[in-house]
Formats: structure tokens, C-alpha cells, sequence
């Protein structure tokens, strides 16, 4: 493989991937991002003049640009990230996930597959489109029990249910076209570069600001966390090694209340930010998330056993390290909470509309 499409590679998990790429790897990458809200060229500021990488300003939910788009870069294989993920978004306004998560993946499926059947039969027997995905569209678990690949779907979410949605049309199009798919259904990532409308990144730098720390409900809901880098690696081995039509769990093993992981930021910033000492009298109990999925974990283990995955950060290891990130990475922060982040997008809509 030597050219890696990459969508939504200005996201939080895509400029992850895209960051270790190139500097891992010799891939070149072309990243397809729309540049939303949730989209981020600064996150990629330490490669972007690097000559592997591109980026190309688009929608996947248009047809032609993304067959100019093939046509002009040749991949040899598509990693596809790019979505609407912001699951209190999806319930105050599901209109975007629909258009982006079901009717973008189409859209990008077919361009996709129309780019791979004109390539040449060593080049069509080597491509590969990777689906990345979530474990929320397995539902919400009981007190016990795993996520395996198995499993039904029973999404809850507006969200989950375009994920869901999306999983079954890359499921189809492998099953009916014989497209080359490989699908991987995640935990919830935390990291650097996240933008902080999620709860980890949000509560650390409203308790270094000595805002409230919202925590929905009783705080007892459980989430599985990974870290980010260890994600993309992950990512890398399905894309390189995981077998066709073969969907991959990937989680840390790391259950925790959102009380706990709330508390564990609190902690580790009383030490490294004494100031406002005890962060957790900041901790306020707000309304419950509508339809709120109880608790989520992974089963790990096929992953680990075929691939020979295993992520390399715990959740403290993993947490020190993103609360040290968001203090000491101002420029970052600062563009993202004044908005000037998405000055590269009204720059660049507004020479466009005045040419
Ligand atoms: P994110 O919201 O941080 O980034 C999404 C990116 O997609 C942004 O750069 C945005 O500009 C781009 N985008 C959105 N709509 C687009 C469109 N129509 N055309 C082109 N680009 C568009 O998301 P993330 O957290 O990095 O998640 C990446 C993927 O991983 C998503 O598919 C998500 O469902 C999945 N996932 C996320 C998590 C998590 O914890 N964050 C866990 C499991 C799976
Ligand atoms: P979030 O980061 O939005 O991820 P997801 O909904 O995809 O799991 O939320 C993680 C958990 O934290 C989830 O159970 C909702 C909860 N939460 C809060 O308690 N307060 C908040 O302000 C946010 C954003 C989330």
C-alpha cells in the first residue's frame, strides 16, 4: 500500500491516524474533510508540510467532487472516519447524521467502488476500504456482559442508528459487490486533540477555568475508554492485516463510571493545577441524556488473537497524559475555544464565493 484516503482526517480520531502515518510510515495520505465544527486543521500542523500529505476540502456527500477526487489521487486504499459523532448533537438535531453518516458512506461506497473497479487486477486485488466505526451501535449492556462481533445491532441513539445504518451498507456492498471491506467498531477514545464538547477534554478545561463539571444523571453510567493513539494503531493493523468482510471489536478494558473518570481528572489536576484545589467541589448533577445508554464494554479478545493487538496505555497512563496535553497546549485550546480554528474555512468559503 502507498496512498491512504483518509476522511474526516481533521477530526479528533483522523488526524490521530493521519499524524501517525506519516510520521510512522512511509504512506502518503490524502485527507477528505468537510472542515465542520468538529473539523481541525491545526491538529494537523506538525505534518501538513510534509509531501506525503494532502488535503482536499470536501463533502462526502458529493458525488462528483469525490470522483475528482479518485481520479486525481489514485489510493490504494480508503480509511473512512469522517462522520457527525457528537451523540447530544444527534438528538437536539439528527438532520446532519442522517445526511453524513448514511448518505455520505453511500455516496463515498460508490465512488469508491467505481475508483476500484477500473484498476488493474494486481491493484484491485490489494485495495481496501476500512469502515471505522463504534460499539454504540451494539445498544446498551446490563451489569455484565461484553460487546462481541456477534452481536446484534440495537442502537439507541440517533447517532448510533446512522452509525448502525452505515455498518450495514458497507456489510451490502462487500456481501453483493464483492467490494473489499473491513469494518472496526470502537470504544470511546479520549486524547489529545479532542474537541471539548465530549466529557473528558470539556471537564478538564472547565475545571482549569472553575466552571461547573456537568455530570449527567447519577454519574453511574459506564463507558469503555481507549486512548486515541492506541485507536490508530489499531486501525493500521485491520487496515494491513484484518481479513475481508471480517468486522474487529477494539476497546481498552476499561470500565469506569463517568463519576469515576470525572474524579480521576480532578485528582491528577489538583496535583499538576493546584490552583482551584479540590477541582471536585466544581462536580454539578445535571438532567439526564434522553434515552442515556447505560454502560458500554468491549470484548477485545478476536483482535488481540488474530492481529496481535494490545493497546500500550492504561486509563492512568492514558489520562495523565491528555490532562498534561490540554495544559501545556495552549495555541491549540485557545484556538478552539475563541473559534479562530475554523478561520481557515471562512477564509477559504469566502475567496471562494467572492471568485
Ligand atoms: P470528530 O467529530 O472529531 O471528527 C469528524 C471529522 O469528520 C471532522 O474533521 C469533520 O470535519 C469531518 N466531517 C464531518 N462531516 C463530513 C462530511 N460530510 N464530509 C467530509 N468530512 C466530514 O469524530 P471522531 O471522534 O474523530 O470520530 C471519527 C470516527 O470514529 C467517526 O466515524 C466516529 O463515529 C468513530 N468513532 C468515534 C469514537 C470516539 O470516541 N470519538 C469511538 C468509536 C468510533
Ligand atoms: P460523550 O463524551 O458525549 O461520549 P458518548 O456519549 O459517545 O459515550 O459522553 C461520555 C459519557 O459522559 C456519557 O455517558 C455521557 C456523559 N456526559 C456527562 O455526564 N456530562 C457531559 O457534559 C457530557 C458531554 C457527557
Amino acid at each position: 500500500m502507498k496512498k491512504i484516503l483518509v476522511t474526516g482526517g481533521a477530526g479528533f480520531i483522523g488526524s490521530a491516524v493521519v499524524r501517525q502515518f506519516i510520521n510512522d510510515t512511509d504512506y502518503a495520505v490524502v485527507n477528505v474533510d468537510k472542515l465542520t465544527y468538529a473539523g481541525n486543521l491545526q491538529s494537523l500542523a506538525s505534518v501538513s508540510n510534509n509531501p506525503r500529505y494532502h488535503f482536499e476540502h470536501v463533502d462526502i456527500c458529493d458525488a462528483a467532487e469525490l470522483v475528482r477526487v479518485f481520479r486525481e489521487h489514485q489510493p490504494d486504499a480508503v480509511m473512512h472516519l469522517a462522520a457527525e459523532s457528537h451523540v447530544d448533537r444527534s438528538i437536539s438535531g439528527p438532520a446532519a447524521f442522517i445526511q453524513t453518516n448514511i448518505v455520505g458512506t453511500y455516496t463515498l461506497l460508490e465512488a469508491a467502488r467505481n475508483h476500484w473497479n477500473g484498476l488493474d487486477a494486481k491493484r484491485k486485488s490489494t485495495f481496501r476500504f476500512h469502515h471505522i466505526s463504534t460499539d454504540e451501535v451494539y445498544g446498551s449492556l446490563g451489569e455484565t456482559g461484553f460487546f462481541t462481533e456477534d452481536m446484534p445491532y440495537e442502537p439507541n441513539s440517533p447517532y448510533s442508528a446512522s452509525k448502525a445504518s452505515s455498518d450495514h451498507l458497507v456489510r451490502a456492498w462487500h456481501h453483493t459487490y464483492g467490494f473489499p471491506v473491513v469494518t472496526t467498531n470502537c470504544s470511546n477514545n479520549y486524547g489529545p486533540y479532542h474537541f471539548p464538547e465530549k466529557l473528558i477534554p470539556l471537564v478538564i478545561l472547565n475545571a482549569v477555568s472553575g466552571n461547573p463539571l456537568p455530570i449527567y444523571g447519577k454519574g453511574d453510567n459506564i463507558r469503555d475508554w481507549l486512548y486515541v493513539d492506541d485507536h490508530a494503531r489499531a486501525l493500521r493493523l485491520v487496515l494491513e492485516r484484518g481479513k475481508l468482510g471480517e468486522t474487529y471489536n477494539i476497546g481498552g478494558w476499561n470500565e469506569k463510571t463517568n463519576l469515576q473518570v470525572v474524579q480521576a481528572i480532578c485528582s491528577i489536576l489538583d496535583e499538576l493545577h493546584p490552583q482551584g484545589a479540590p477541582h471536585n467541589k466544581l462536580i454539578t448533577y445535571v438532567t439526564d441524556r434522553p434515552g442515556h445508554d447505560q454502560r458500554y464494554a468491549i470484548d477485545a479478545n478476536k483482535i488481540a488473537r488474530d492481529l496481535g493487538w494490545k493497546p500500550q496505555e492504561n486509563f492512568e497512563s492514558g489520562l495523565r497524559k491528555t490532562v498534561e496535553w490540554y495544559l501545556t497546549n495552549d495555541v491549540w485550546v485557545q484556538g478552539v475555544t475563541s473559534g479562530e480554528y475554523q478561520h481557515w474555512v471562512q477564509t477559504n468559503y469566502t475567496n471562494r464565493s467572492a471568485a
